[in-house]
């Protein structure tokens, strides 16, 4: 068979995304992993899931197992608008949709709204996840700036007022790959943008909940309702293998979405879905939570104690409030793929910056960091490991 002819012409467009082969990289033996993005496996509640799948077997019986909603199994959708509530989100259950996970909500948001050529504003950088789920359709993005606050409101502003722009895409609290929370005046600016030229925003918020400190800041579905989806998901405080996400869209765009998820997998899971519902109502996520946060709190601290103490001049970090990442920029031109293959040799991960670029060339000097998988010891030698790449190569640089 002659592939080129059997593909579609945009399947091209369908990257393997290089993250992947990072974090093969990184599950190898004896490896410490910066790398990934995903929750430690201990924080994942299974006594509480075992239990749950015997109660949901006595409440629901066979409904757990059968065909369902699209729109998603009733009793989540109810316990979802109860939680969104607690974030001054105020949703009737029938105007929640559940996603496989926020990935299929990022997926039929692409599938619905993009023809190719359109533009599709996104931070630099960004959840390189989403641009996977975009490009298929063919967007063509408009960057926005971003600075330690998240993303500039000016930069906004122009974007906006110099392209035609079919959505914005952004991330505000601890956002992957920065861990960067959008302030809330910055947040009312932007609602207030988007009002303003009339543009929709989708709103992806998986990690609020993972909040180490300060208080939470309302997300800006809460100040423009009208001009924003909003998605979220339990994978980062439940499990993510029961790929449970869910979003909030105008009402014009709801019915598209249901009628783009039938074709693809007809509903998530129904028994995944009964889990999630008694984990929300039953109060279990309330009382997991504060482990989760526990258990991962000091291990932000920790990381941000080691690149306070080992990493040269020159080198800036964030120092995000929640989240799962620390976001790290070295000088102009200092090259971090280099240090990514010599940290590979020395049994740390980590994955280079330049993957959350939509542009080619961008962001060399930059690494994503992630502290949820590692244990305190590990986080700090292996911060200290990186550092003494990253001495060595400085010092190559200079002579
Ligand atoms: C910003 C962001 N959005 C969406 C997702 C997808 O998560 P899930 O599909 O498990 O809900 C992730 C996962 O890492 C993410 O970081």
């Amino acid at each position: 068979l002659d592939s080129s002819s059997i593909l579609a012409d945009r399947t091209k467009q369908i990257n393997a995304s290089a993250i992947r082969e990072i974090l093969k990289a990184a599950s190898r033996p004896g490896m410490i992993s910066l790398a990934g993005g995903v929750p430690a496996p201990d924080s994942f509640p299974i006594e509480v899931i075992r239990k749950l799948s015997n109660k949901i077997l006595d409440t629901y019986g066979a409904s757990a197992l059968q065909y369902d909603l699209t729109e998603g199994f009733p009793p989540l959708r109810t316990a979802l608008s109860g939680y969104l509530a607690n974030k001054e989100i105020f949703a009737e259950p029938d105007d929640i949709l559940v996603t496989s996970g926020s990935q299929g909500a990022l997926d039929s948001i692409g599938k619905i709204l993009i023809s190719p050529g359109d533009g599709v504003a996104v931070e630099a950088p960004t959840y390189l996840g989403a641009i996977q789920a975009f490009n298929p359709y063919e967007p063509k993005y408009i960057r926005l700036d971003s600075d330690d606050s998240g993303l500039i409101p000016s930069s906004l502003e122009k974007a906006l007022s110099s392209h035609r722009v079919k959505f914005v895409y952004l991330v505000p609290n601890f956002q992957n790959p920065t861990g960067r929370t959008i302030p809330l005046e910055r947040r009312r600016k932007i609602a207030s943008i988007i009002i303003r030229h009339d543009v929709l925003l989708v709103e992806d918020d998986p990690y609020g909940d993972l909040r180490y400190q300060g208080s939470p800041i309302p997300g800006i579905k809460t100040m423009a309702p009208h001009h924003v989806i909003y998605i979220s998901s339990l994978s980062k405080v439940f499990a993510p293998g029961l790929r449970i996400g869910f979003c909030l869209a105008p009402q014009f765009i709801r019915k598209w979405f249901v009628a783009a998820k039938q074709g693809v997998d007809l509903h998530t899971s129904t028994f995944n879905q009964a889990l999630a519902a008694e984990y929300i109502s039953g109060s279990y996520l309330s009382q997991t939570l504060p482990k989760i946060i526990r258990m991962y709190q000091p291990r932000c601290k920790t990381m941000l104690d080691a690149l306070d103490q080992y990493f040269p001049e020159g080198f800036h970090w964030s120092r995000p409030d929640g989240g799962m990442f620390i976001w790290v920029e070295g000088p102009t031109g200092f090259d971090m793929q280099n240090v990514y293959r010599e940290s590979l040799k020395n049994k740390v991960a980590f994955v280079p910056g330049k993957y959350f670029y939509t542009a080619k060339g961008k962001g060399l000097e930059t690494m994503r960091l992630n502290f949820t998988m590692a244990t305190k010891e590990e986080l700090d030698s292996s911060v200290k490991t990186i550092s003494e790449i990253i001495k060595d190569r400085m010092q190559v640089g200079t002579h």
